[in-house]
């Protein structure tokens, strides 16, 4: 599994429990490389030898996309989360590189104005889970945010490889998320040839976290009887 921005394992804690009896999960760091390339390359060599299912959600999806152009026939299946296929546009970088200035003065400041963006309006004051992104970003640290935004401007227009996906694909994604809203996934969902669509109610950007128990029901059961049947017919 590949995190987010500002965030490693405990993004994932709700699945990693919930599929403990189906697969053993392992959770890569991206905050290494601030190249999107080499990020990839880096969660290559962190992965199993063997084949394995990929699972990244936004920053960690744009990994994955680098990662299915790099050796898809390693990868079993494909589990998109919160994400996008598209490069950043010009404002998109010109925003990152002022939030990494303000970054280098007050990381605080930042982390309290991603926060809103990050969850549904609902999971802001849920101490569970706003706390535990602060924690994750405050670990990450300055450094860290700087890099990982970095490696998120430096990444390519994946649209044109989703045709080329074949392993089966799940596209997840909170119907409120404000960061990669559905019509995205959608727009995933019909260019990958392989691929069905979940999205998550009440839910915002960090949907394994907002909606623990929904995400990893919809990994389970995607798992179970999608990909198992489909890998076990090959
Ligand atoms: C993330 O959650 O990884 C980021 O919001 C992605 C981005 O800023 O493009």
């Amino acid at each position: 599994m590949l995190p987010g921005l500002v965030t490693d394992q405990r993004l994932f804690h709700a699945p990693i429990a919930g599929l403990s009896g189906l697969t053993t999960v392992t959770v890569a760091d991206l905050t290494t490389y601030d190249d999107l390339q080499k990020l990839a390359q880096s969660a290559i060599d962190q992965a199993p030898t063997h084949r394995f299912v990929l699972a990244g959600l936004s920053m960690g999806g744009y990994v994955a996309m680098e990662i299915m152009r790099r050796i898809p026939d390693r990868v079993a299946g494909l589990i998109l989360m919160d994400t996008s296929p598209h490069a950043d546009t010009v404002q998109a970088s010109e925003n990152r590189r002022t939030m990494m200035r303000l970054a280098e003065d007050n990381y605080d400041m930042v982390i309290r104005t991603m926060l809103p963006k990050l969850l549904h309006p609902d999971h802001l004051n849920d101490p569970a889970i706003a706390d535990t992104v602060i924690a994750m970003a405050h670990d990450i640290g300055t450094t860290g945010f700087c890099t990982q935004q970095k490696a998120i401007m430096s990444r390519i227009d994946s649209v044109p490889s989703l045709a080329e996906i074949r392993c089966p694909t799940l596209v997840l994604c909170g119907r409120d998320d404000v960061i990669t809203p559905v019509a995205i996934h959608e727009e995933m969902r019909d260019a990958i040839p392989n691929a069905a669509l979940r999205v998550i109610d009440h839910c915002g950007h960090l949907s394994p976290m907002e909606q623990p128990l929904a995400v990893t029901d919809a990994l389970q059961h995607w798992l179970t009887h999608t990909l198992l049947p489909q890998e076990s017919s090959r």
